[in-house]
């Protein structure tokens, strides 16, 4: 269920137009504040646009008792909301036959030219769905495809992916299925040929035929298609969903957040984060400039521009999703940050009409992001066993002296 959200005019004081198709039902930034018109953030809930920062130093005013936890979650609820069980998607249902194929497929090297790289080579799903080898003793910015390759941009995971309005940091693909076709071909990730290269290297593995002809039997005759492919690794990542403390939270659980977590979402609905990272995968719903408030320095990815050609899109990127994010540094398009912490605060600074944060309020913002870790599909992402391949023989332990 997407809602495909364009939010146009970044400069000052104009007001933020949008432009929503409406492919849900989802409430996403309803109110009239603009960008540098901070009295009225907040000023839904009828609370003082600068109650968060009348205490020295920025600690909370009052400690979150359970009656503000419950306020909380009224002003939050229609904001952002619980995760869904699974993303549907009406042109390619759901069913256990795709699902399986996908999980196959997302494993398997031989979509790739060197027969090494599988999507969850960067996207590995037991660690959040994102790439975590190492160079120089941190996490790549970028990740390594072919041939010793590295892109440009940071690679986002794939959990809660499908719930997104569009694919890509700058939205170029419309869905997952759309989408999942893209890396095999690209020459710096998977770097298969052509269309045909990668049928051929489906149609050598029996048991593949099988399963697409079981899971496609509407093109009984050709069941080994990319677009069958793209839909059964689609299936697949609908289901990469990582229910959160916060969505027990939003399904009226007061106890699901401690009090820092609590004291964070204060935070982060009063300073406005919500504006742009809303809905329940809290973001991927809208696109937003990078330096809404004032320029972010050095930039030199365009984001959106370099797909549409348009001057408007210069910066903009769509804002990611907020699950996991404690788990999936290091952050933004191009990975320039290694600190959450560093990241939150310049998001304040350059993003939110509240300016700057203080060091404690960032820290409750990080504790609050934190209740958005959710729990990994333990079944589903087990690494399969691939068909036509013998599974690798451990090699004898010599027995113990
Ligand atoms: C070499 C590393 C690499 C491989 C292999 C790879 N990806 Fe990605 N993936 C990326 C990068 C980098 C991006 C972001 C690129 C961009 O936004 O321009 C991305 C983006 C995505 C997204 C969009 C997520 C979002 O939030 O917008 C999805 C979904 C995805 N990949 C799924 C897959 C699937 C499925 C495969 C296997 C068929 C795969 N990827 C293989 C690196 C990789
Ligand atoms: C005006 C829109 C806007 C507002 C307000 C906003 N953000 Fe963002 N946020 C974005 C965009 C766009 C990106 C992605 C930018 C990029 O990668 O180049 C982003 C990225 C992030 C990231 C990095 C995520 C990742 O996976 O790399 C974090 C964390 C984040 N925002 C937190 C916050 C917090 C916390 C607030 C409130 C203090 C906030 N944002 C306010 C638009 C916004």
């Amino acid at each position: 269920m997407n809602r495909v959200c364009v939010v146009s005019g970044f400069a000052f004081a104009s007001v933020l137009a949008m432009a929503c198709q409406d492919k849900a039902e989802l409430a996403v930034y309803k109110g009239k504040a603009t960008p540098t018109d901070p009295a009225t953030i907040g000023s839904k809930t009828g609370a003082k646009a600068d109650s968060r920062f009348e205490v020295d130093g920025g600690g909370a005013s009052q400690p979150i008792s359970k009656v503000s936890a419950a306020s909380l979650l009224s002003r939050a609820k229609p904001l952002l909301g619980a995760l869904a069980q699974q993303a549907d998607n009406p042109a390619n249902p759901s069913t256990t036959e795709k699902i399986d194929l996908g999980h196959l497929l997302y494993f398997d090297p031989r979509l790739s030219k060197s027969q090494k790289i599988s999507c969850n080579t960067c996207h590995d799903l037991a660690s959040y769905g994102v790439d975590i080898r190492e160079k120089n003793g941190a996490r790549s910015r970028t990740s390594e495809g072919h041939d010793a390759h590295f892109g440009e941009r940071n690679t986002p995971t794939v959990y809660n992916a499908a719930f997104h309005m569009a694919q890509f940091w700058d939205g170029r693909a419309v869905d997952v299925e759309d989408q999942a076709t893209k890396p095999i071909l690209n020459p710096i990730e998977m770097a298969m040929d052509d269309d045909a290269a990668v049928l051929a290297a489906l149609k050598a593995v029996p048991q593949y035929v099988e399963m697409f002809a079981a899971a496609f039997p509407e093109s009984a005759s050709d069941p080994i298609t990319m677009a069958n492919l793209s839909k059964a690794i689609g299936a697949y990542e609908r289901k990469l969903v990582t229910p959160a403390p916060f969505d027990r939270f939003m399904g009226g659980d007061l106890t699901a957040l401690d009090e820092a977590q609590l004291l964070g979402l204060q935070y982060f609905l009063d300073v406005g984060c919500t504006q742009c990272h809303s809905g329940p995968a809290v973001g991927g719903m809208q696109f937003q400039k990078l330096g809404t408030i004032k320029p972010w320095p050095d930039l030199v990815d365009e984001g959106r521009a370099a797909h549409t050609k348009n001057a408007i899109d210069k910066f903009v990127f769509k804002v990611p999703s907020l699950r996991n994010v404690t788990e999936t540094g290091p952050w933004l398009h191009d990975g320039s940050f290694t600190e959450l912490e560093a990241i939150v605060g310049k998001m304040a600074e350059f993003q939110s009409a509240r300016g700057k944060v203080t060091l404690a309020e960032t820290e409750a913002i990080v504790a609050f992001l934190g209740s958005l870790k959710g729990e990994l599909p333990k079944e589903l992402i087990k690494v399969p066993e691939l068909p036509g391949i013998e599974p690798a023989v451990e090699p004898a332990k010599p027995s113990p002296i």
